[in-house]
């Protein structure tokens, strides 16, 4: 996730700038830059790269000791990772500099109008048309609040945006919608940042910002309005954090902020994909509907949590499009010989971009002519490279080894991936999609409802502490959540743990119950009812035996009432979207469960966050 910086004030603002972007650093990112305001002109350097590339490049061309400054490390969205695409971004005249973190959903409309009007655009991202649009608004005599203001009246999508103005230069004006920015509070000097890590070694002074507002620093002080010019009061606080919390936006671990940033990584990930006509868009799919007509066969492959999220996707595709679905582990796939054809579609499914197990399993495939369909969170890494096409999943980089809001959004876009199949394929109508995109908004805030009760999870965690083993069990899409949960247990808490179809137990598993064990069920809503009802017996199996029954279950769920042992409940969702709901409470789980044990949470003994050797 891209970091922001801005500065006024009487020390050098590219000392400021540029410690603030390396206090940013941990949030991950592919370029940085920095502009400053000089007697009239805008001074700016902006690399690919790590910071240390644009500290050389200043270090061989000096920037002027003036005192007010942006500075951007950008998490690439829109565009690959080179010097054009990275920030700040200027407007035609250079009179206005521009960051900006989130995503504008109406860009390309904008551009389009930019570029009929003689704009010609130096970068292929969605900010740089907020940077002209700025300038253009100056042009009409405005100053820069005003103009930001009349700016993102007419922007769609979450942003924040942070602008000098090079005939102004006591002045930094910032916007947020759905996107973060907090005010730093200093004595002759205001900062602003993605947040508080960016200058809490300045002040400890903070203010926070409602949606839709923009806010002005200059040396004296802060005034904050909202997008229609209507004076607002933002809300100040003291930030007791040291360093390394603040990084972590006052939690412990980044796994446990990673977990509480997914409503917004979900929102995030379904931003800009919808068209004006109503039909779903996604941006770098590159094939072409006749190539998705062509297809009758899909084969998911993807390794660990990226796995489990394919196996989700099966469920989807198999029901919505009638295209048979298979999931592979990345690193099985070429040494069984897999049928492929030209008629194949290979999905990767992987947070990283560079999980060799799935890098090798795409290039096998594409020897062999099928085509390859990336689900990638990172821009420009490897695997979307050598892809046909990418669905990027906007999560923001993942810090903690442990995989999350990775996961989270890769059911995003599987569930994107089938719905777009189903309307090209014509496999289901438009209003069917309509609706279930309609349920998909309304997931940030079930998800968020879920993280409100994280008390009770952390309350059941701590019971748990001296478990030797804990199991866990669901059926159709719960299943793959079940596997999850596991997954997260054994990765941080190096607890045995096993996920197993709810089915299967009689088959085997069952024997594995004794007196105490505790074991987590995920219960299907009541929609399916056979599917419910068959969860339920097998329920009441395990705690026949002296289970301790841990169940997940729907909102209004009473039928599950005399078999749980605790009942957590769940916000009511259709069965097929149930694992964005479902998996949060086990993740806490383990977050929890880990954090009681010792254990360090965010790089587990023997892991690697990227698996780059087979
Ligand atoms: C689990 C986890 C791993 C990854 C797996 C694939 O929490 O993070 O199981 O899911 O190594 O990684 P990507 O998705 O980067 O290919």
């Amino acid at each position: 996730m891209c970091g922001i910086v801005g500065y006024v004030g009487a020390r050098p603002a590219e000392g400021v700038v540029i410690e603030g972007l390396r206090r940013l650093e941990y949030r991950g990112y592919d370029s940085a830059g920095i502009a400053l305001v000089d007697d009239g002109t805008i001074v700016s350097d902006k690399r690919a790269g790590k910071l240390a590339n644009l500290e050389k490049a200043i270090a061989e061309s000096p920037l002027p000791p003036v005192t007010t400054g942006i500075g951007h490390t950008r998490w690439a969205t829109h565009g690959p990772p080179t010097d054009r695409n990275a920030h700040p971004h200027v407007g035609r005249a250079r009179r206005v500099a521009l960051v900006h973190n989130g995503i504008i959903e109406n860009f390309a409309e904008l551009r389009g109008r930019l570029e009929s009007a003689g704009v010609e655009m130096a970068s292929d991202t969605d900010t740089e048309v907020a940077a002209h649009l700025l300038e253009e608004q100056l042009e009409t005599g405005v100053d820069l609040t005003v103009a930001m203001q009349n700016v993102c009246r007419g922007l769609n999508g979450a942003f924040t945006l942070v602008a000098v103005d090079s005939q102004d230069p006591d002045r930094v004006v910032a916007a947020r919608r759905n996107s973060p920015l907090v005010v730093g509070i200093g004595e002759g000097e205001n900062f602003l940042g993605s947040d508080v890590a960016a200058f809490i070694e300045h002040t400890r002074e903070a203010m926070e910002l409602d949606q839709d507002q923009v806010v002005t620093i200059t040396r004296e002080g802060v005034s904050v309005s909202g997008f229609d010019g209507t004076p607002a009061e933002g809300r100040r606080y003291h930030v007791d954090w040291d360093l390394s919390a603040a990084e972590k936006d006052g939690h412990d671990w980044f796994m446990r902020k990673e977990i509480f940033e997914q409503p917004r990584a979900v929102a995030d990930s379904l931003l800009g994909r919808r068209g004006t006509d109503g039909l779903l868009q996604l941006d770098e799919m590159r094939l072409s509907d006749q190539d998705l007509r062509d297809v009758d066969k899909i084969i998911i492959i993807a390794a660990g949590t990226s796995f489990y999220a394919g196996m989700v996707a099966k469920y989807a595709i198999e029901h919505w499009c009638r295209i048979p679905v298979e999931v592979e582990l990345a690193s099985e796939f070429r040494y069984r010989d897999p049928i492929l054809t030209s008629d194949t579609l290979v999905v990767a499914i992987s947070q990283s971009g560079e999980t060799a197990d799935t890098l090798q399993a795409i290039r096998h495939a594409r020897e062999q002519r099928s085509k390859v369909l990336s689900i990638c969170n990172t821009n420009g890494s490897t695997i979307p490279r050598e892809s046909d096409g990418v669905i990027y999943t906007h999560a923001g980089p993942e810090i903690g080894v442990a995989s999350t809001k990775g996961f989270l959004t890769q059911l995003v876009a599987c569930y994107l991936l089938a719905l777009y199949l189903a309307q090209v394929k014509g496999t289901r109508f438009g209003d069917e999609i309509a609706q279930v995109m309609d349920q998909l908004d309304q997931m940030p805030a079930h998800v968020q409802s879920v993280l409100d009760k994280s008390e009770e999870v952390y309350a059941l965690a701590r019971d748990h502490v001296g478990s030797r083993s804990v199991l866990f069990l669901g059926r159709h899409a719960g299943y793959p959540v079940a596997l999850e949960g596991a997954l997260k247990l054994k990765e941080i808490a190096y607890l045995h743990a096993e996920g197993f179809a709810a089915g299967e137990l009689k088959h085997g598993p069952i024997a594995l119950v004794e007196e105490g064990l505790p074991i987590l069920c995920v219960v299907p809503p009541r929609g399916r009812d056979q599917l419910h009802d068959k969860m339920l017996s097998g329920i009441q199996e395990v705690r026949a035996r002296g289970a301790c029954t841990l169940c997940l279950a729907e909102e209004g769920d009473t039928t599950i009432e005399p078999y749980a042992d605790v009942l957590f409940t769940l916000p009511q969702v259709p069965v097929l979207l149930q694992p964005l709901v479902a998996v949060v409470p086990l993740q806490l789980f383990a977050c929890e469960l880990a954090t009681q044990l010792g254990h360090d949470v965010d790089q587990p003994r023997n892991l690697a966050k990227s698996v780059t050797v087979e």
